[in-house]
């Protein structure tokens, strides 16, 4: 089921172009996280449970032909993952998996085939989601279950096999298991390929007589099976991939999986990435080859690195974008920063969103900028705020400098032309510019522009009372 060719191949030949619709359910409230927010909307490597599982069913299917069954804050759930592209379907009220997909009926009947997912188990792959549909195509099946072998099955729904061995006679649900078959370790994943028209002429057979009162869609191997309908089912080769995410600390594991990977799928781009269980790199982070990343960084969101950059521990970098050769000392933060090639920053710098700093630039420690350009070569070393602030080519920023870029109501613009040089602990009441190549002496008050080539002194001049401290002295004894 390609989505350039979705019909055509080995077993699919039979039935010339089998429609599939995919339905994900995940209109759970998740009880067992103990949250107030809709399951499907925890994250883990960085990005919504929901989204895992549309980002893998898009990849295999045309997203037309995806529908997310919400329910439990819905709007929520719709809105952080719209963009995907997916179709919605409401249950109004959760009755349970059997009651979701009979609440997608009127959308999905028109189809040969329902591909059914849950929301809830971000771990599966594209490739996973593929050989499900070709397998469930080839054995001509009304229903298909991806099924994997645990050792620790808890939890789970377990296959049950008629004498055949291999067609299946139902799911039984954990909660109704005999002692033996407790110890089944063939676990169903949660995932069902269904043939569109006998799922919904028997979905009316569930009954809620169970220990949840809840419609389960795991039911329908046993009704299916016993209206005389093929059920099989075909084992996952990584059984790790049908993880369901129930509980907090299987969402932290889970999300631990998820970093470990994506490290490891940086580290063979050629990124150098030293205890990587420390680091947090999120699932859309891309960094350039021979970058290094020293251990407890974390790197989120939309965040590009380029090659050759060094990031030091403890900097925590957030859709940010570093260009080759950067340098970010030990413990940066960068929120929607922009730094370009040869760039120095830290240690300690806080940049938040709209800094832009120049090439070769340097922002050192306890600086913070916000919506400031700093241009090319241009230093900014020691203690200082720039916020609204566009900076020339190879200024010199004095330690301690502040721009006073708000007055209580409004926020205003400094201005620093090219190869100014502003001295220590000045204080620049914006709106102000200082011109090309300008002083700034150390310690002034600028309110007023400041011509090209001029110097400013704005300070009280010093007093000198010689001997003074000796007269005081003796004065006291
Ligand atoms: C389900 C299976 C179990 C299987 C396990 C695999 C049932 C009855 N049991 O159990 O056999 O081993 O998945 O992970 O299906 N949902 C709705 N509407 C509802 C109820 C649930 O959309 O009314 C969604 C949930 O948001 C979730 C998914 O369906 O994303 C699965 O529901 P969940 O309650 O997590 O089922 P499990 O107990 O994990
Ligand atoms: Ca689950």
């Amino acid at each position: 089921m390609s989505r350039s060719k979705p019909s055509g191949q080995s077993g699919m030949a039979r039935e010339a172009n089998p429609r599939m619709a995919v339905l994900i359910m995940a209109a759970g409230k998740g009880t067992r996280l103990k949250s107030k927010h809709p399951k499907v909307l925890h994250e883990v490597g960085g990005k919504p449970l929901l989204r895992h599982v549309i980002d893998a069913a898009t990849r295999v299917f045309p997203a037309s032909d995806v529908y997310a069954i919400i329910g439990h804050e819905a709007e929520r759930v719709r809105q952080a993952v719209a963009a995907s592209g997916v179709n919605f379907i409401y249950q109004r009220e959760q009755r349970g998996t059997g009651h979701a997909v009979t609440s997608a009926r009127d959308a999905v009947q028109h189809y040969d085939h329902v591909l059914v997912l849950s929301g809830d188990a971000p771990l599966i792959t594209p490739a996973t989601l593929q050989r499900l549909s070709e397998y469930h195509l080839q054995q001509r099946a009304a229903m298909t279950i991806l099924s994997a072998v645990l050792d620790e099955p808890r939890g789970y729904g377990r296959i049950l096999y008629r004498r055949d061995g291999r067609s299946v006679a139902q799911i039984a649900e954990e909660k109704s298991l005999t002692d033996r078959q407790r110890r089944l370790k063939e676990v169903n994943a949660g995932f069902y390929g269904f043939r569109a028209k006998p799922l919904f002429e028997h979905i009316a057979r569930l009954t809620t007589d169970n220990a949840h009162r809840e419609y389960y869609l795991t039911d329908m191997a046993g009704v299916l099976a016993r209206a005389g309908e093929k059920v099989v089912a075909l084992s996952a080769s990584n059984p790790h991939e049908i993880l369901g995410c129930n509980t907090r600390w299987e969402l932290a594991e889970v999300d631990a999986e998820l970093r470990l990977e994506k490290a490891r799928r940086l580290a063979e781009e050629g990124v150098t990435i030293y205890a990587p269980q420390t680091c947090v790199i999120d699932a859309d982070v891309q960094v350039g080859p021979d970058t290094v990343i020293e251990p407890f960084v974390q790197i989120l969101g939309q965040t590009r690195i380029g090659s050759d950059c060094r990031v030091r521990s403890y900097s925590v970098l957030t859709d940010s974008e570093l260009a080759d050769g950067v340098v970010v000392r030990h413990g940066c933060v960068l929120e929607q920063a922009r730094v370009a090639a040869g760039a120095v920053l830290g240690p300690y710098s806080h940049l938040r969103p709209g800094s832009e700093i120049g090439e070769g630039a340097h922002v050192g420690n306890f600086v913070e900028t916000k919506k400031a350009r700093l241009g090319k070569a241009s230093k900014a070393n020691h203690l200082t705020y720039l916020g609204d602030a566009e900076i020339g080519e190879r200024v010199n920023v004095g330690a301690g400098t502040i721009t006073c870029n708000y007055d209580g109501s409004r926020k205003h613009t400094t201005v620093i032309e090219d190869g100014a040089f502003i001295g220590s602990d000045a204080t620049l009441v914006a709106p102000v510019r200082v011109g090309r190549n300008a002083y700034v002496a150390a310690g002034s008050t600028v309110t007023e522009d400041v011509p090209e080539d001029a110097l400013a002194l704005a300070r009280t001049r010093q007093v000198t009372k010689s001997q003074w401290a000796k007269r005081r002295r003796e004065s006291n004894t």
